[in-house]
């Protein structure tokens, strides 16, 4: 494999782009992990130069380049029940949330869900915790990037040492066992994945189209990559579809310097709604 060079203005070129188009800020720093994590590719492609990649990844109209992309430069890690502190607070928060409520209806935004751990955590967790789960309307909205973490989420079947770690009476109500090549795998129940809605929605360049607010918004370990002002701007927009006391749950390792007046901490990075 031919070891290219990537060159200060192929770099520029790369973070202008990455930054225009999903608000990624690439520091001088990453000049290193860009052409580690691509450099396979531009010879997989039969290129010669980062240049050439560059323009290969700009005319492709398709988008799937740009997913590429970003999975190689980011990270698609996520896990069912991550960060376990918000799930204990949410258990204190639930029985208020549904005493409040006028209509049995519960809608919660997984914005950035990656491979659907997080939107099926969701309704694992409320099936469990919310008193006369059958009876209510409950939708998730889980979104991404990424068509890549995105189909793998709607297929909903996962490696058994993922699943095996989920006490096992939830895995009984929420999984089918399934063979695939010979292999245990298990497929989240249709039931289940009837209430979440998948969409491919880029939280920086899309329209913010919602007409509803949300019970709830997870938008976790998502921002990590985002400069100061697009988070910002991304609170700002995630604040105004929150009614007064809903919280927005951030991933452990994020917290927000903005937003004081209408947004409170209430610990584990769960902020709510003033
Ligand atoms: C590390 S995963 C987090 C998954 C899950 N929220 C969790 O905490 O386990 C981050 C996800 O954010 C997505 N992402 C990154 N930039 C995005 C953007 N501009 N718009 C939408 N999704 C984005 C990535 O594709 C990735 O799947």
């Amino acid at each position: 494999m031919l070891e290219l060079q990537l060159k200060p203005e192929e770099f520029a070129l790369f973070r202008k782009y990455i930054y225009e188009k999903v608000g990624i800020s690439l520091s001088d720093q990453k000049t290193t992990l860009v052409k580690g994590r691509l450099n396979k590719r531009v010879n997989q492609l039969g290129l010669t130069s980062f240049k050439e990649y560059y323009h290969y990844l700009i005319d492709d109209e398709t988008g799937d380049e740009l997913t590429f992309f970003v999975s190689a430069i980011s990270t698609n890690v996520t896990s069912f029940f991550r960060e376990t502190s918000q799930w204990t607070w949410l258990q204190g928060y639930l029985p208020q949330l549904a005493t409040a409520k006028k209509e049995k209806k519960i809608r919660i935004w997984s914005a950035g869900c990656s491979s659907g751990e997080e939107p099926y955590t969701i309704l694992m967790f409320l099936q469990n915790h919310l008193h006369d789960f059958e009876s209510w309307d409950i939708k998730i909205l889980a979104t991404d990037i990424s068509s890549k973490v995105l189909s793998r989420a709607i297929a909903g079947t996962y490696e058994s040492k993922q699943v095996e770690q989920l006490p096992k009476d939830m895995v009984l109500k929420s999984f089918e066992k399934i063979k695939v090549d010979n292999e245990v795998k298990y497929q989240i129940k249709p039931f289940l994945k009837n209430k979440v809605l998948f969409r491919l929605y880029n939280l920086i360049t899309d329209p913010f189209f919602f007409k509803n607010q949300f019970d709830m918004i997870f938008c976790r370990n998502v921002m990590i990559y985002f400069d100061d002002s697009n988070r910002h701007e991304l609170i700002g927009k995630y604040t105004k579809l929150l009614p007064k006391g809903a919280p927005l749950f951030l991933g452990s390792s994020e917290s927000l310097t903005t937003h004081r007046d209408s947004l409170k901490l209430l610990g584990s990075s769960i902020y709510q709604r003033l």
